[in-house]
């Protein structure tokens, strides 16, 4: 097969979207993304094409899910790479819509109301951001009409809403978690680390480095204090560039922080966000107990 051959195709409007369903009936999987593709995306699609025969990867930068003030006009859009680089990887299509296409009327009326979980940590910080989210997810879902959807750990409040839609909503559909992939320094990929200088990224390890010393802890039999303790001395020793926006022990499906000393059965996570010029990151571990 020559190289030209191996890239998916990209399908730019809803209308060619649906002449190519009508012609693709396989078991499908959805990958979706706002581009500026890197290894933690690369690492949905290749878990996607483990799990189905079809894939399809959405890139769409959504103007819902950013509020005013915050990065959506300086977000990378770099389609021609995007696809690029999923050549040769058995990725079947590239749905990458305009936002007229998304949104022909402008911004929907109706909307998806996230509840409780979308209005702590990432939500208390950026209000409407997980409607924006969940809103797009849903027509994502709706568009793309896959078996399964992949979502990675690394967004986990964004992952824990979209499980909670998918169960409230009854949505034909199920939902896959991989895990978080990290540059061999530590910092979990992101499409915003470009934005980061070198001194700043040197920075911004104090966030991979509390989230793993809190884990280790944990691993070793420390409690939530404990680990809330070691995770944010680390993070207090980041120095003047860094900007904490929350470090927290919580249960992994309502976001709830979690107490010293009460038995439950959930799953703890070790959650934190940081902003480092004006870059923020966001990291967590699942932690054993
Ligand atoms: P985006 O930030 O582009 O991320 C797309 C998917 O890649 C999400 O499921 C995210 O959790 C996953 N991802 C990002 N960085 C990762 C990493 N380092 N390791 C593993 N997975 C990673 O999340 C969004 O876009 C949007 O909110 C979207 C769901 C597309 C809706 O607009």
């Amino acid at each position: 097969m020559g190289r030209v051959s191996q890239l998916p195709v990209v399908l730019a409007t809803r209308a060619e979207l649906e002449a190519w369903h009508r012609s693709h009936s396989e078991r499908r999987a959805v990958v979706m993304t706002m581009g500026a593709l890197h290894e933690g995306h690369l690492a949905l699609v290749d878990a996607a094409l483990r799990v189905a025969s079809t894939v399809i990867v959405s890139i769409f930068v959504n103007p819902l899910q950013f509020g005013p003030g915050e990065d959506f006009d300086a977000y990378p859009r770099t389609l021609d790479a995007d696809v690029r680089a999923l050549a040769g990887r058995g990725v079947a299509a590239v749905f990458a819509p305009s936002a007229a296409q998304m949104y022909p009327g402008g911004r929907p009326s109706v909307r998806v109301v996230p509840g409780p979980v979308g209005e702590v940590f990432e939500g208390a910080i950026r209000p409407d951001h997980f409607s924006g989210v969940l809103t797009v997810v849903l027509k994502l879902l709706a568009l793309t009409r896959p078996d399964v959807a992949l979502f990675g750990q690394k967004d986990a409040q964004q992952l824990a809403l979209i499980r909670q839609m998918a169960r409230d909503l009854n949505l034909p559909v199920s939902v896959v978690a991989t895990p978080i992939v990290r540059d061999d320094d530590g910092l979990a990929t992101s499409s915003r680390n470009r934005f980061l200088s070198a001194s700043q990224r040197q920075a911004a390890l104090a966030l991979p480095q509390a989230i793993d010393s809190g884990a280790a802890a944990a691993a070793q039999g420390a409690g939530v204090d404990e680990v809330r303790r070691i995770a944010g001395e680390r993070l207090a020793r980041a120095g003047d560039e860094v900007s904490v926006d929350y470090l927290d022990v919580v249960d992994s499906q309502t976001f709830t922080p979690l107490a010293e000393g009460v038995a439950d059965s959930s799953q703890a996570l070790l959650i934190g966000a940081i902003r480092v010029g004006g870059v923020r990151l966001i990291d967590n571990a699942v932690l054993e107990r």
